[in-house]
């Protein structure tokens, strides 16, 4: 398993790219499932969990090309087979992407009903509640959602969802594409990747309005097309790399963002003493004021609000901010895995139920430590770059699920980070 040895105390300066959005590249390419039709995605990132979608689309039957690293060109014409095994699914649970569009274009799917993972059961029951509101016969076998469409189209319906789901309204959105008549989603996700996902099925000849709105309309069509499309630029990428600019006291300059899709986040960033500079439209100069740091509260919410996926690199910040800041997460059940690992970097965190307050500012250690998930590892990343010494941060795969080359990336602003490898999990792409 590999690990990161970083030394901290190094201001980060320079340029930085932002890769494509993890997860946006993830329903668009289970999309491309949709249409016998070429598929043609541009800025993919290259990281773990698309290298495992890609998989599963090619253990289907479709085929994958990628001329250049970051292009996806996906056929599936001659996807003969309907289902996603456990062994794929263990690892990426965004795999129940592929029940959508294989239940509405071949009017079967089996996927393995995907485990819970380090920040909570992660079930998928408003999924399959959608489905058989759209026709389908849903049924558990031995682990695995089976889901059959018994007149072998989807029909149109009302889909009210008790909870803002994300894969779960993309799941939909791809399924009534197909579907006979015309579906309302009421409670949809409104993050900047469903809008992505819409976009592209739009191009591909689906009919849905509203998609970054809460209510969305979708008018089946026969068939879809093939189209070509880029996935927009990481917002919790650039998130991350607006605190690291703050936490190690440096200036970047982040390129390739879209400053509009974390409104909330700028928002909180800024009231805590981060200085936020929009170059032009998709490039940020960010460094830390000269009052510094100040603690501030945060609740986590569905967009457009602050989102979950920002919560332990914010939390990492607050360790370096003067004063009590209060951290409620509202969307996981136990996702402040992080915390264990700062405190023993010297933090001062004291969690109680959904709510951890942070007292700050507070002198960091290095330390060996343990990433349990994907934005955690983030966290351990943004406080050992800040932190006096050497830190050694083992599981790291986590980071490479959803962070494309982040040892080049820092590397390049001046970190003092090496990756101890078994064989590196991250291709430092050219
Ligand atoms: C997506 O997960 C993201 N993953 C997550 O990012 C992100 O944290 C999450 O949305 C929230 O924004 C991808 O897009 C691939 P949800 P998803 O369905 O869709 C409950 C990362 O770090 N729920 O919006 O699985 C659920 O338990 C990952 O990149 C049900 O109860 O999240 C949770 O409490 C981590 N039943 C809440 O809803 C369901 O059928 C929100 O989950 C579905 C969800």
């Amino acid at each position: 398993m590999d690990k990161f040895l970083i030394r901290g105390g190094v201001p980060l300066r320079g340029k930085v790219e932002i890769s494509g959005a993890k997860n946006s590249a993830l329903p668009c390419l289970a999309a491309t499932l949709l249409t016998a039709e070429t598929v043609t995605l541009h800025n993919v990132p290259y990281v773990k969990d698309l290298i495992t979608q890609r998989r599963l689309l090619e253990d289907l039957g479709a085929t994958v090309l990628t001329p250049e690293l970051r292009t996806h060109k996906v056929n599936a014409a001659n996807v003969d087979i309907f289902e996603a095994p456990y062994e794929l699914v263990k690892t990426m649970r965004a795999s129940v992407l592929a029940l959508g569009p294989l239940l509405a274009r071949f009017g079967r799917a089996k996927v393995s009903l995907p485990g819970g993972c380090a920040i909570g059961t992660r079930p998928i029951d408003l999924h399959l509640k959608a489905f058989e509101q759209l026709g389908a016969h849903v049924s558990l076998e031995s682990g695995d959602v089976v889901a059959t469409a018994p007149q072998g189209r989807l029909k149109g319906a009302v889909i009210d969802f008790e909870k803002v789901t994300v894969t779960g309204t993309e799941n939909v959105m791809m399924a009534a594409s197909l579907a006979e008549g015309r579906t309302v989603v009421k409670n949809a996700a409104r993050e900047p990747e469903i809008e992505d996902l819409a976009d592209l099925l739009n191009k591909m000849g689906a009919r849905i309005r509203g998609a970054g709105t809460s209510e969305l309309e979708i008018d089946g069509v026969e068939a879809l097309n093939g189209a070509e499309h880029t996935i927009i630029a990481d917002r919790i990428e650039t998130g991350t790399f607006i605190v690291a600019a703050a936490i190690t006291d440096g200036e970047l300059e982040i390129r390739g963002c879209r400053p509009d899709h974390l409104v909330a986040v700028i928002n909180k960033l800024s009231e805590a003493g981060v200085e936020i500079e929009e170059i032009n439209p998709t490039t940020l100069r960010v460094r830390r004021s000269r009052t510094g740091l100040r603690a501030v509260n945060v609740t986590t919410e569905p967009h457009p609000d602050f989102p979950t996926d920002m919560q332990a690199q914010f939390m990492a910040l607050m360790t370096q901010a003067a004063g009590e800041s209060e951290i409620v997460e509202t969307i996981f059940e136990n996702r402040f895995m992080h915390a264990s690992e700062l405190i023993r970097m010297g933090a001062d965190i004291a969690i109680s139920g959904h709510t951890a307050v942070v007292h700050g500012p507070t002198k960091l250690m290095g330390a060996k430590i343990l990433a349990s998930d994907l934005r955690a590892s983030a966290s351990l990343v943004l406080v050992a770059l800040c932190a006096e010494g050497e830190t050694l941060i083992d599981r790291v795969y986590h980071i490479d699920r959803g962070y494309e080359t982040i040892v080049r990336k820092l590397s390049s602003l001046g970190a003092d980070i090496t990756r101890i490898t078994g064989s590196s999990a991250e291709a430092e792409a050219a």
